[in-house]
């Protein structure tokens, strides 16, 4: 019975995928990635429900304005991407033939009649270089190749508009170029607004629109129709640089780069690499001791001394770059269809998002040069709010940090921990986050941030063992042992008993005694025994190990319905239940606390409590969490309800009926995005990568 209703379902969800007329590998997201590497270069082209061509809509910021602009053609008009308005012109729209989505590319295949093009969006993960890594750089590289035997004259030209410099297109910009092995348009606001957003978007820094120059390169800065225009009547640009600054919508002043491919026959020709950047400089306001702030500038400046030296190593990296990224497309797909088809699907549309939620960070020594030595990594929440290194946020992204380089996670808690050591917050349980609105970790020296106790004194002390027992160095955990202790004790007296508080979820509200929030307590006073094991404390280690194992009986007689068949959401609410996605951490730091008979008796509940697109989170609605849905299929015991809540997170991505980067919030029974967009927790997908 169970399992025809089972099978009914997952057919149900399948069909509601979007359907689109390419090929599109391994699904049609939401949002594909285009351009996603820092909370400030994160462009994406927005899908909704028949998918939409690159050539047939502008790429878009993770909120939805529109920002590039950019276009080409061949001996007849085509856009290959945008929808570039001139007036009176005839253009084709090149026809997509496939896309495919791998960890760190989204490459598109469009025939502009007899020429297909192929365009590469590499957003490149450096896993074991911070340096690499901390480049808010991306590549857009363009093949050409003739498909009808015969040989065509191509030219292609891509331009951006002034809207990647400001929330606001009424604000004057300015602009130069410079000329060399590499053509840059660098493009700012004239009122650097140090550390200000509008929209979520920058108001300072530049952005730098690059290409290689070569034989048959061209240039030039312009209203977008003239510039547009020159190209399509000439299939080359002037090299004219337009001196007018002005407003970003004052006849739009668009910076663009051209390439002559020449005759091109059926041999691919070498691919034409354009970057595009945005950097600032200093990138956050850091509070230290004594309630000062402290200017703290992007890592890569450790190595680079300019701007410049650093965009001149990314670009002539490419070909580098691009083998480092397809063997790491390569090892995240073997590791992640160990699972399923689906489930590596999954993984390789969360990579970018997640990582570019993150800028690696350090600072200047007295001496005025940038210390290599003091890294410190910043997250952006996104979406739900511009909160930085909100523990309950880098807690289910972790596992894309620990797979990637457990170093960012150490890092992201280093922001978090220097503060709170300097003894400004006044509260004994962990911080939410250390600043209300990205670039400013200005603290929370009143302890009025977003009270989550349990929550976030769990998170801290998991993650920081979870580094340790991945990696063997213990300098972490040592620095801040004290810290850590503190969290430990608040969980011995508030875990097993959690008052009236809302947990990461907050926006399903508080509740009192919450079943999975004393999961995440009793976890942690575990996992603080096991810091004490190997930081070789054994009478506290002892202590706290024989806290949490006494915890576990008393917490499963409360939180145990009485028909014996599943765990209650609140203590001695019977008719509740809800994810107990904290039991993943049991896992994850081989504690075992909790007996398998918890596992087997989840497992058996969600199985009969499945919707169209899963599990829901919890009795209150009917909505859930895909970082949620995964963490949970991690440790049930059956192989079907594992394939289900993964098909469930893949079916509702690729169901056609959102129109944005990854959502994180949905609703299992109508398949419909609830809130939330581009958040870094996505990293929490590839939760069994690190198992
Ligand atoms: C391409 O656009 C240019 C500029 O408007 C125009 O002069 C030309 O006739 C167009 N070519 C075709 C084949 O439509
Ligand atoms: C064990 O830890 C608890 C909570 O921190 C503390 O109150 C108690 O004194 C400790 N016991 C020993 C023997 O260290
Ligand atoms: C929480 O659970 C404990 C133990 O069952 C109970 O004594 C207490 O009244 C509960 N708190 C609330 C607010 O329901």
């Amino acid at each position: 019975m169970r399992l025809t209703q089972l099978v009914a379902t997952i057919l149900s969800a399948a069909t509601l995928a979007a359907s689109v007329d390419w090929k599109a590998t391994p699904f049609n997201p939401s949002a594909i990635p285009l351009a996603v590497r820092s909370p400030y270069l994160n462009t994406w082209l927005a899908q909704g429900g028949n998918g939409r061509a690159l050539s047939s809509t502008w790429p878009s910021f993770w909120t939805g304005q529109a920002c590039p602009r950019l276009a080409k053609i061949d001996g007849i008009n085509y856009s290959w991407l945008g929808t570039p308005a001139v007036d009176g012109v005839t253009y084709t729209r090149a026809t997509q033939k496939s896309v495919t989505i791998t960890a760190t590319q989204s490459i598109f295949v469009l025939s502009a009649g007899p020429v297909d093009l192929t365009v590469t969006f590499l957003s490149p993960v450096e896993p074991n270089d911070l340096v690499k890594q901390s480049f808010p750089f991306s590549y857009v590289s363009v093949v050409a190749a003739s498909t009808d035997g015969a040989s065509h004259k191509v030219s292609i030209y891509c331009d951006i508009s002034g809207e990647w410099n400001s929330g606001a297109n009424t604000w004057t910009i300015n602009w130069e170029t410079t000329k060399g092995d590499i053509l840059t348009h660098r493009v700012q606001t004239a009122a650097q607004a140090q550390y200000e957003e509008i929209n979520d978007v920058t108001q300072y820094g530049s952005i730098y629109w690059s290409t290689v120059n070569s034989a048959g390169t061209t240039t030039q800065t312009g209203p977008d129709r003239q510039v547009r225009e020159e190209f399509l009547k000439n299939g080359k640009l002037t090299n004219a640089l337009d001196k007018t600054f002005r407003q970003i919508y004052n006849s739009w002043p668009v910076f663009a780069h051209a390439h002559d491919l020449g005759s091109v026959s059926s041999t691919a020709t070498k691919p034409k690499l354009f970057t595009i950047g945005h950097v600032r400089n200093p990138s956050i306001q850091y509070i230290v001791a004594g309630g000062s702030y402290q200017d703290r500038s992007p890592y890569f400046f450790t190595k680079f001394p300019t701007v410049a030296a650093a965009l001149t190593s990314f670009v002539n990296d490419f070909s580098a770059a691009l083998t480092r990224a397809n063997a790491f497309d390569a090892k995240v797909q073997a590791d992640a269809s160990k699972i399923s088809a689906d489930y590596a699907g999954v993984v390789a549309l969360s990579i970018r998002q997640a990582l570019a939620t993150i800028e690696i960070t350090t600072s200047k020594t007295a001496f005025g040069t940038y210390d290599p030595n003091d890294v410190i990594v910043f997250m952006k929440e996104i979406s739900s709010n511009g909160n930085m290194n909100t523990v309950d946020v880098i807690f289910p992204a972790w596992p894309v940090l620990l797979y990637v380089n457990p170093a960012l996670g150490k890092y992201l808690l280093e922001g978090v921990l220097r503060y709170q050591a300097t003894g400004q917050y006044p509260n004994k349980w962990s911080i939410h986050d250390i600043g209300g609105n990205f670039p400013k970790a200005i603290g929370h020296n009143d302890g009025g941030d977003e009270a989550m106790p349990v929550e976030e004194s769990g998170n801290m002390i998991i993650m920081a063992l979870s580094y340790a027992q991945k990696t063997g160095d213990l300098s972490h955990i040592k620095k801040y042992v004290p810290l850590f202790d503190q969290f430990a004790q608040f969980l011995v007296s508030d875990s097993l008993i959690p008052a009236n508080q809302i947990s990461t979820d907050d926006f399903a509200g508080p509740l009192a005694n919450q079943t999975n929030l004393a999961i995440k307590g009793i976890i942690g006073i575990g996992a603080m025994g096991e810091i004490h094991k190997l930081l070789k404390n054994n009478a506290q280690s002892a202590n706290y190990s024989s806290i949490a194992a006494s915890y576990v009986p008393q917490w499963q007689k409360l939180a145990t319905a009485a028909s014996g068949d599943h765990l209650t959401l609140a203590y001695g609410q019977d008719n509740t239940w809800g994810l107990t996605y904290n039991l993943f951490a049991d896992k994850l730091l081989k504690l075992n606390l909790f007996p398998q008979s918890v596992y087997d008796m989840q497992t058996a509940w969600y199985t009969s409590h499945t919707n169209a697109f899963g599990v829901q989170l919890d009795t209150r609605h009917t909505y859930t969490k895909t970082d949620w849905e995964i963490w949970t299929a991690t440790w049930v015991t059956s192989t079907a309800l594992r394939d289900t809540l993964i098909g469930a997170v893949k079916s509702f991505v690729s169901d056609g009926k959102f129109d944005g980067p990854f959502s994180d919030w949905y609703d299992t029974v109508s398949g419909n995005q609830v809130g939330f967009r581009a958040r870094p927790v996505v990293g929490g997908h590839l939760a069994f990568l690190i198992m």
